[in-house]
C-alpha cells in the first residue's frame, strides 16, 4: 500500500471514529433505510475480533409488524415487572412511541460457547456493535445501543437458548 493511501485511510478512519455519535429515535426522519445498508451494518459486525472464533453475536432484525410486536412485548414486560408505585403511564406510552419513530431494531444477544470466559464473549459482541455504530454513521443512519431493564425478560420472545442472553436493543433510523 502506498504511503499516500495509508495517510488517507488513517485520516478517514480518525474522522469516522471521532464523528460517531448516538442518535435517538426523536431525531430519526422516518424514511426507510435501504436493505443493503442494513446488510452492510450486520456484515461489519462479524469482522469484530473474537477469541477462539466463537462468533458469539446473535442478532435479530425487527422491522414493520415484527418491530411493533417487539414494542408491545417491551411495554407488556414494563407493566408486568414494574412495581405499582413506580409505574409511569408516560414511560409506558413512550416505549411504543419510540418504536414507531424507529425504522429498524436489532436485538443484541450473546451466545456463551463455554470455550472462553463469558466476559470475552460480551467484549467481542461489544466490538461488533462498535462496527455497527461506525457503519451506520457513515451511511447517514442514526443509531444507539439501548439497554432497558425489560431486556432481561426477552429470552422467550427472542427464542434464546439457555446459554444466550440479550444485552440490548440497537435502534436505527435515517437522519
Ligand atoms: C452498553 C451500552 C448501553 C447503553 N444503554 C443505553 C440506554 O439504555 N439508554 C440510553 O439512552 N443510552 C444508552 N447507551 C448509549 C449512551 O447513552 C451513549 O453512548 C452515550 O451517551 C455517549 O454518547 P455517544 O454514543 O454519542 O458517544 C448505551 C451505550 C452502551 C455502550
Amino acid at each position: 500500500m502506498s504511503k499516500i493511501i495509508k495517510v488517507n485511510h488513517a485520516a478517514i478512519l480518525k474522522s469516522i471514529i471521532e464523528n460517531r455519535r448516538s442518535v435517538f429515535p426523536k431525531n430519526y426522519t422516518g424514511e426507510r433505510i435501504d436493505e443493503q445498508i442494513i446488510e452492510d451494518i450486520l456484515s461489519s459486525a462479524t469482522f469484530a475480533p473474537q477469541h477462539k472464533k466463537t462468533r458469539p453475536w446473535r442478532f435479530k432484525v425487527f422491522r414493520d409488524e415484527e418491530k411493533f410486536q417487539l414494542g408491545q412485548e417491551l411495554a407488556r414486560i414494563y407493566k408486568a415487572t414494574c412495581a405499582e408505585a413506580l409505574f409511569l403511564e408516560k414511560k409506558y406510552a413512550d416505549i411504543t412511541n419510540k418504536i414507531s419513530k424507529t425504522d429498524v431494531i436489532i436485538t443484541l444477544s450473546v451466545n456463551f460457547s463455554g470455550l472462553v470466559p463469558e466476559w470475552e464473549e460480551i467484549a467481542a459482541v461489544s466490538m461488533a456493535v462498535q462496527n455497527m455504530y461506525l457503519t451506520a454513521s457513515v451511511n447517514e443512519v442514526g443509531c444507539y445501543w439501548s439497554s432497558p431493564a425489560m431486556i432481561k425478560h426477552l429470552d422467550q420472545f427472542l427464542g434464546l437458548e439457555e446459554n444466550q442472553k440479550c444485552y440490548g436493543l440497537f435502534y436505527m433510523g435515517k437522519i
